[in-house]
């Protein structure tokens, strides 16, 4: 099992820090909170790091990961070519939870992007991330810490049920910010194209480049994903997560799964109230509000997984720009590609 260290979120201690570079400095793995959710975190530009990371989260070697650095110029270290539109974005949201996808310069191993010739880099707010970052002094991989199409974690428990037996250490910050993770935008030439909606909002997004696109996330047969992260299933929980319209059918649908598999189901709704003393549903309430129920997501399907539902059934959220990201993270975890 891994090491678990606590650390104040805000002002992590130089031990746990020093500890975490050490193990880090070694082509070890240590977990560490950001503003979205856990890093799995690896030296960028050591190979035999990189293949521990692939290896922990199980995690197919085409599939690019992130690379967390400290200031825009060593984002632009690590690409061979830094468009204007990157510059505009970096200087909007960075530090903050938006991942930029450039090209990858010669000397950056081709692990980190899974062998593409881009690369994923951002440029972390949360204090902790950036007090390693900083100890360490170079650029840290830094996928989320959880186990290949599996929930991401956004507490340190998360992390250390999923990965606690192949990584060194935890830093344990408490509970992510945003609970979701960042919005990855790719800036290679041409209109700015959003690969995966997240924690910087699309509308923000746009008010910094205005000829943005939202790529669809479920491309026709024989056309090529944009991103390796738009893998239909994503995101998902260890129960069978179905999505229904409305708060009534959300509750029908559980019950009736209650009854036939005669196990406890999940119910996800953002009405108080109902579901009440229904046998066997086990309900959980969250916000109807998007970036704080983004907040309580995941750790809510973690829950539920943990109480051993067959089946967990969300109330689908409103069509709306602001809950692009959660409808995403839903529709992900709720494909049928099993
Ligand atoms: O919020 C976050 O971004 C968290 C924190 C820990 O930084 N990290 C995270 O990493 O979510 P990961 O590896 O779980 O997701 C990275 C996403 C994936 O969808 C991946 O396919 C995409 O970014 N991505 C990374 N590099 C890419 C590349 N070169 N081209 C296209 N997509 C890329
Ligand atoms: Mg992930």
């Amino acid at each position: 099992m891994s090491c678990l260290i606590a650390v104040d979120p805000r002002h992590p201690s130089g031990d746990a820090l020093a500890e975490a570079a050490r193990v880090l400095r070694k082509g070890g793995l240590v977990a560490f909170p950001t503003e979205t959710v856990y890093g799995l975190g690896a030296l960028a530009l050591d190979e035999r790091a990189l293949a521990r990371v692939y290896e922990a989260k199980g995690r197919p070697r085409h599939h690019p990961l992130i690379a967390h650095v400290e200031s825009e110029a060593q984002a632009r270290a690590l690409a061979r070519s830094w468009p204007e539109t990157a510059a505009r974005l970096a200087s909007a949201f960075w530090p903050g939870p938006l991942t930029l996808i450039v090209e990858r310069a010669a000397h950056v191993p081709a692990a980190v992007s899974g062998g593409a010739s881009s690369i994923a880099v951002r440029v972390p707010s949360h204090p902790g991330a950036r007090a390693l970052r900083a100890v360490l002094g170079e650029p840290l991989a830094a996928p989320s810490a959880n186990r290949y199409q599996g929930l991401s974690p956004t507490t340190a428990a998360h992390v250390a049920k999923e990965l606690g037996d192949c990584i060194e250490l935890v830093l344990d910050g408490g509970p992510c910010d945003a609970g979701i993770e960042s919005t990855v935008v790719d800036v290679r030439g041409g209109a700015p194209r959003v690969l995966r909606p997240g924690a910087v909002g699309l509308e923000a997004l746009t008010a910094f480049a205005p000829d943005l696109h939202m790529i669809h996330p479920h491309p026709a047969a024989g056309e090529t994903r944009a991103s390796p992260g738009m893998d239909a299933r994503h995101y998902a929980p260890r129960a069978l997560l179905l999505l229904a319209p409305t708060c009534d059918e959300a509750v029908t649908m559980a019950r009736s799964l209650a009854e036939r598999e005669g196990r406890p189901v999940g119910l996800v709704v953002r009405e108080a109230g109902v579901g009440e003393g229904v046998p066997g549903l086990v309900k959980k309430t969250l916000p109807g509000e998007a970036s704080d129920y983004a907040r309580l997501l995941f750790a809510t399907l973690h829950e539920l997984d943990d109480e051993g539902v067959c089946a967990i059934v969300v109330q689908a959220v409103p069509d709306e720009p602001a809950w692009w990201a959660v409808a995403d993270r839903l529709a992900r975890g709720s494909t049928a590609e099993r």
